[in-house]
């Protein structure tokens, strides 16, 4: 079975180079879609610029060339920027298509041929930079509400779409249709704008005052107003699209990705245009949230705009798009650094994925041409991941039918923890050759998690999925060293019995690591003498203690693998030393939030303490 999955995302304004939230969005398309695919629908992705309208007059003047010329030059350049961010659009469109054009104004004929579109004069505020506008009681000291700008007032004649005769059914069509509007809250926001009366909307300009536009086909002394004209992009591409011959019928669109700024345009403006000119909402419109910088507002001004080209030319197209996913839920916020960038890409790229695909490849080619008698009869556990694996692939599929890559992205990311734990339990590094089952499998499960994580990373999934059949030696992520601000180390040594999930935190030398660190090295280990206050046994597990530490001004606590040499009765009031900034784990279902210190003879442990009585939180050097 195949359906057509028609993905838009919104048409974005040439005034200015694409910056992270335009490529936010793209990307987030271009992995629905690639996920979408994957589960076979046939997918088509629409992605492309706004071209008309005053911001752009203004920019073409700022560069000293034509609006023509300037939207060539910015129109390729998004082209290159999402060609550079793996980005494949079906279309790429742009409004200065003659079809286009000629499809806005097919359009504005028929609603005024029906009586929808009618002329009056109009007084109010005008703000030319965001060209609309306001009441008395918008206004703001003479400024625009929205952008703070001068606004100037103005009388004119103009033409009106009559909106409000739409607001009834508007209502109605939210309300029977619960995905109309995602997330929930975005709905509610339009919602409570549809509690007031619905105006008409204004839609054209004249002339005069804006030339760069498309010219209304019943009065040419105006041009249309930009967002009619570019709300309209989404249908006549599909127009396009139907004149050329292809099939299946694309509208109505399956999903329109927008950001939660221009939600009234498309939840308001945008269905009830359709519905007057006799076609169908789209099904759903989602609205994600913004990217703020240091937890303000991204702008030229302030001078913190993150170009997506710089991120890729330092670390990559791949790693770019897996951590805008996993970084922001969509639907909110989310604030962007380079130093949380960097977090991201070592933890979960470099540590937990790149690594356990070191390590294994390692494991494999030691004994790939071994063959041991009854090596195939090794006994597996409740939790071998080959069971795992349907309900992982069922998992991702709600999350992307939700339009929630970053949920699949953190469940996938975490099987892959789970993954690297069983090759700690198990300790496949000890003669491998007898445990060759669990390591071809987990192998097998990373060729699925690669083949699932593709639409995020498509180029170094796609090498990962090949590389599980190879297992030869490659570095799929190096590790990113900062200077000046350190990111937490690797992992150390566990203190004995079962191992923390951290993959280079075994005995199993990793290629990664050389045996010799520096004294900065060793300094990024955080440790602290803490005192336990309480101790329990770990169901399941004959290793397992779960300690809770006092660390001066909290409790933390900390899953221990001491079970085999400590009763717990008799640990509360001892001091222990512990890792402090240790990745959290979850060993058997609990939360270790580091690792106490303990010395081993190889069969039992003994707890490393002060030699004296220290205050709980001080520092161990
Ligand atoms: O609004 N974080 O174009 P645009 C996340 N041409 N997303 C962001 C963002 C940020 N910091 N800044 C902007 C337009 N966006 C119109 C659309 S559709 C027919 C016409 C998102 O270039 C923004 O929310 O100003 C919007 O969805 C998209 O980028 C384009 O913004
Ligand atoms: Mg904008």
């Amino acid at each position: 079975m195949s359906s057509k999955f028609y993905i838009t995302t919104a048409l974005h304004y040439v005034n200015a180079e694409p910056h992270i939230g335009h490529a936010y969005e793209t990307i987030l398309g271009d992995v629905l879609c690639r996920y979408f695919r994957l589960f076979g629908h046939d997918v088509h992705f629409l992605t492309g610029v706004d071209e008309h309208g005053q911001k752009i007059v203004e920019a073409a003047a700022k560069s000293g060339c034509t609006p023509q010329q300037h939207c060539d030059i910015l129109a390729d350049r998004f082209r290159e920027v999402w060609e550079r961010l793996s980005i494949k659009p079906d279309v790429f469109f742009r409004t200065t298509n003659p079809q286009h054009k000629k499809f806005v104004q097919d359009i504005l004929t028929k609603l005024n041929n029906q009586g929808d579109i009618y002329s009056a004069n109009y007084s109010g505020w005008y703000c030319t930079p965001d060209e609309r506008f306001w009441t008395d009681k918008d206004v703001v000291d003479g400024k625009c509400p929205t952008c703070g700008r001068p606004v100037e007032h103005l009388t004119e004649k103009n033409y009106f779409f009559r909106m409000s005769n739409h607001q009834k059914w508007l209502l109605e069509w939210i309300d029977s249709h619960p995905d109309f509007i995602k997330p929930e809250s975005r709905k509610n926001e339009v919602l409570g704008f549809l509690k007031q009366p619905l105006g008409d909307l204004c839609i054209s300009r004249p002339h005069s005052r804006l030339a760069w536009g498309i010219p209304l086909p019943f009065d040419t002394d105006y041009v249309t107003y930009v967002w009619f004209d570019a709300l309209l992009n989404y249908l006549s591409a599909t127009e396009i699209h139907k004149a050329e011959g292809f099939t299946p019928d694309l509208w109505p669109a399956d999903l329109h990705l927008i950001g939660k700024d221009i939600l009234t345009t498309h939840a308001v403006y945008w269905p009830t245009m359709l519905h007057a000119a006799g076609y169908e909402p789209p099904k759903t419109i989602f609205a994600h949230g913004w990217w703020l910088i240091d937890g303000g507002k991204m702008s030229k001004s302030v001078g913190n705009v993150i170009k997506p080209l710089d991120m890729v030319e330092k670390y990559g197209a791949d790693a770019f798009r897996y951590v805008l996913m996993r970084e922001m839920t969509p639907g909110q916020d989310a604030t962007f650094s380079e130093e949380a960038f960097i977090k991201r890409y070592n933890t979960d790229l470099a540590n937990d994925l790149g690594n356990l695909y070191s390590r294994l490849a390692k494991l494999w080619s030691s004994i790939r041409h071994e063959t041991i008698p009854g090596a195939g009869t090794y006994q597996t556990g409740a939790d071998f991941p080959s069971e795992n694996l349907e309900k992982l692939k069922e998992t991702v599929h709600q999350a992307i039918l939700n339009f929630n890559p970053n949920l699949a992205i953190a469940t996938l990311i975490g099987f892959v923890g789970e993954l690297n734990e069983l090759v700690q339990r198990e300790k496949l590094w000890q003669d491998p050759a007898s445990k060759r089952i669990y390591i071809s499998s987990c192998l097998t499960a990373l060729g699925e998690v690669a083949r699932l994580l593709e639409p995020v990373m498509p180029i170094k999934m796609a090498k990962l999925r090949f590389l599980t059949h190879e297992c030869r030696p490659e570095s799929l992520f190096p590790r990113i060293e900062v200077k000046p601000k350190p990111t937490p180390p690797p992992a150390p040594p566990a203190s004995g019995g079962e191992k923390n999930s951290s993959p280079s935190g075994g005995e199993e030398p990793s290629a990664a690591q050389s045996d010799e660190i520096s004294i900065d090295e060793f300094a990024r280990v955080d440790l602290r003498v803490g005192k336990v206050i309480k101790a329990r046994r770990l169901e399941n597990s004959d290793k397992l203690l779960v300690l809770k530490i006092e660390e001066g001004g909290g409790v933390r606590q900390i899953v221990a693998g001491i079970a085999k040499s400590y009763d717990p009765a008799t640990l509360a009031g001892r001091s222990v030393v512990f890792v402090a900034n240790l990745k959290p784990a979850k060993l058997r279902g609990e939360w270790s939030h580091g690792m106490i210190l303990a010395a081993s003879d190889g069969e039992r442990h003994f707890i490393v303490a002060p030699e004296q009585s220290v205050e709980s939180g001080s520092k161990v050097k």
